[in-house]
Formats: structure tokens, C-alpha cells, sequence
């Protein structure tokens, strides 16, 4: 049998609900589209003049976003696509991206689905330049039925926790063009075949390896992490004459999507966690369109994501662009960083930095 493309896979899914109105599969086609679209872009590169800093209106030759970055041109074309694409349809009710700083309202007069699409359109943005992988991320949420039957979204509706998502998936710009989705049925790869133009089912049913032996984290932040990280990452330098007994490989792309897109396939554990580098920023990674998305394809493909105290999905939002401590991967990895959070060590160092192992810790009697 020939392999299924992405609209065959969404018609058997669809066929398990006969009173599904299809809507929901139009959402998902409408995102790869956008994606499709996106992978065109960053391929011509600096060929149609994409490389480089978005100027916009600013005399400083470039702009800063939402979260204080630089955005990138292919930044701007990415989100505008992923907005074209999906606000015409009438499948969703509103959007929320990484670069926008209130949520998208659809257009007056536009029909309003039943659905809320999250998305950062460009991930690990700073490696486009030097090209290296880049993703976009998507997370799809139920809309409230009022912003279905017409009232403006407002940033509260997308305030969910990562549970409530009914689909989530990203697309790596990388070698090939891969989109991986789960709709809460596991979660498939599928390859962009250049000459159709079309998703193909090439990963079907992946699955994270429990254990593993390669660990993702910016090491130059050391001094700010906390201590039950220090104390993880230096259990795994320490390798096999350490007390892991084994040796550790690592690995940093910078790219979020790109290093969640390894862990799927071979295993590791990435780290960005909470730390003390800005006390402003409790982590360095979004809540709603990074660690959501990736985390509900993590526990979709039998990994574990996680704020390194407790499961990532079942943190309730406060606001659209909250920031937040990340740890995903391997599950055993995962539980491990977990417990080295919450049973601090026996005799913990009194001038220990953090609250946790101090005297008058959270922790003790
Ligand atoms: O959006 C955030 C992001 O680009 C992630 O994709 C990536 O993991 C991280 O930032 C890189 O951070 P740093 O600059 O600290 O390496």
C-alpha cells in the first residue's frame, strides 16, 4: 500500500467520530499549509532577501517583539502566514502567537470556528542566519463557545492548561521538512515530499526511549541554575566513574523544536530550567506556544515533560506569554531531575543558595 499522506491519515482518525463535521482536520490542513509555506521561505533564504533583522518602522534597523527579542524578517513572514492561512476558513475563533502581543481577532464578518490556535511561527529564530533548524510550534485549544458565536477572544480564553489541548504539533524546517502531530492518539511523523508537495506518514506511532545517555542544556548559564540542576548536570559530566556509571554525550542546537525533534527520535533530556539569571523571568521558555505543544507530544510518545518540580500540562496559565522552567525527554531522566527538585539531598549545604536546601526550606519540619 502506497504511504498515507496527511489528509488520508486525518480521514481514518475522523472515521473513529461519524458525527465530526470536519472542521477540526480543515484546522490541521490549514496549519500545514502554513507550514508548507513557511518551509518555502526559509529555503530560499537569502535568495529572496529573508536572511537578516525585521526593520519595520524603526530607525534602529531592527524591531524587538513581545518577549523582548530581536525579530527576525522570516519571524514577521512566518506569523503573517500562519495568520493568512488559518483566519479566512472559519475554523478558528482566534489566534495567539509568540509575536503579538494581544491576541488575533478575526477580521469583522469572518465566520469563527470552534477552535483557538497558539503557535510561535518561528523557533530557535536566531539560527536562520547561520542555517540551522528552525521550526514553527502549534498548540490547538477548544474555543469558548461565546468567542464562537462571535464575541472578540480575549487573552483569558487561551489561559488553559496544557491537558485541555486537542492537538499539538511543530514542523522542522531542517535537511527535510518533517510535521509532527498528535491529535491524543500517539504521535506521527510525516515527511514533506517536494515533488507532491505533500505530507507523507513516515513516522508513524513514535516513541521516546525510556533511558538515555545524552542531556541538552546551555552550560554557560551554570552559575544561575538551581541546585538540584547543578547537581544533575554534574552527576551526568561526572559519567561512568560518577554515580550514574555511565558516560554522558551533550548536545546544544538553540533551537527548542530542533532538540525536542532529536529527543523524539533517539532519546536525551533538554533542560531550561528556572533559574536566577534574571529573577524577573521564571524560565526562559513560553508556556502556552513552547513547552505545551511539545510537552503534550512528549507524553503523547511515552517521554515526560515537566517545570522540573511537577508535570508541565497541568500548570494553570496565568498570562498569554508566560515564561517558564522546561525539562522534557526520556521519561526515567525526566522523574530523576523531578526527585532531585523535590527531596533535596540529606545534609543539604546550610549556604546553599537555594531556599529549598537552606535550613528554612519549604521542605522542612
Ligand atoms: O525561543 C527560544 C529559543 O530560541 C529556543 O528555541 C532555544 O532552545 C533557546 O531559545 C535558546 O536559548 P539560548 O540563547 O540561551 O541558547
Amino acid at each position: 500500500m502506497m504511504s498515507r499522506t496527511l489528509t488520508q491519515f486525518l480521514i481514518q482518525e475522523r472515521r473513529r467520530f461519524p458525527d465530526a463535521s470536519g472542521e477540526f482536520n480543515a484546522l490541521i490542513l490549514d496549519i500545514a499549509m502554513a507550514c508548507k509555506a513557511i518551509a518555502k521561505s526559509v529555503a530560499f533564504g537569502e535568495l529572496a532577501g529573508l536572511h537578516g533583522n525585521f526593520a519595520g518602522d524603526s530607525s534602529d534597523s531592527q524591531t524587538i517583539n513581545v518577549q523582548g527579542e530581536v525579530q527576525k524578517k522570516l519571524d514577521v513572514i512566518s506569523n503573517e502566514v500562519f495568520i493568512k492561512m488559518n483566519e479566512w476558513a472559519g475554523h478558528v475563533a482566534g489566534m495567539a502567537s509568540e509575536e503579538m502581543d494581544e491576541p488575533y481577532n478575526l477580521p469583522e464578518g469572518q465566520p469563527r470556528g470552534h477552535y483557538l490556535l497558539v503557535f510561535d511561527p518561528l523557533d530557535g529564530s536566531s539560527n536562520i542566519d547561520v542555517n540551522v533548524s528552525v521550526g514553527s510550534i502549534f498548540s490547538v485549544l477548544r474555543a469558548p463557545e461565546s468567542a464562537h458565536n462571535g464575541r472578540n477572544v480575549t487573552a483569558e480564553d487561551f489561559l488553559q492548561p496544557g491537558t485541555e489541548q486537542v492537538a499539538a504539533g511543530y514542523a522542522l524546517y531542517g535537511p527535510t521538512t518533517m510535521l509532527i502531530l498528535t491529535v491524543g492518539r500517539g504521535v506521527h511523523g510525516f515527511t514533506l515530499d517536494p515533488n507532491f508537495g505533500e505530507f507523507i506518514l513516515t513516522h508513524p506511532n513514535i516513541k521516546v526511549p525510556e533511558t538515555t545517555k545524552e542531556f541538552a542544556i546551555n552550560a554557560s548559564n551554570a552559575r544561575f541554575w538551581e541546585p538540584p540542576v547543578k547537581r544533575y548536570v554534574d552527576e551526568c559530566l561526572a559519567g561512568q566513574t560518577g554515580p550514574r556509571g555511565k558516560d554522558f554525550n551533550m548536545r546544544w542546537i538553540a533551537s527548542m523544536v530542533a532538540e525536542a525533534h532529536r529527543i523524539l527520535m533517539r532519546g536525551g533530556v533538554f533542560l531550561y530550567p528556572k533559574d536566577t539569571k534574571d529573577i524577573t523571568k521564571p524560565g526562559r521558555l513560553r508556556l502556552m506556544y513552547e513547552a505545551n505543544p511539545i510537552g503534550m507530544i512528549m507524553e503523547q510518545a511515552g517521554g515526560r515533560a515537566s517545570t522540573g518540580y511537577g508535570q508541565i500540562l497541568t500548570v494553570k496559565p496565568s498570562a498569554l506569554h508566560q515564561r517558564i522552567g522546561l525539562v522534557f525527554g526520556s521519561r526515567e531522566e525526566v522523574e530523576l531531575i523531578e526527585r532531585y527538585h523535590n527531596n533535596p539531598p540529606q545534609g543539604a549545604r546550610e549556604d546553599d543558595p537555594s531556599p529549598l536546601f537552606a535550613t528554612r526550606s519549604l521542605f522542612r519540619d
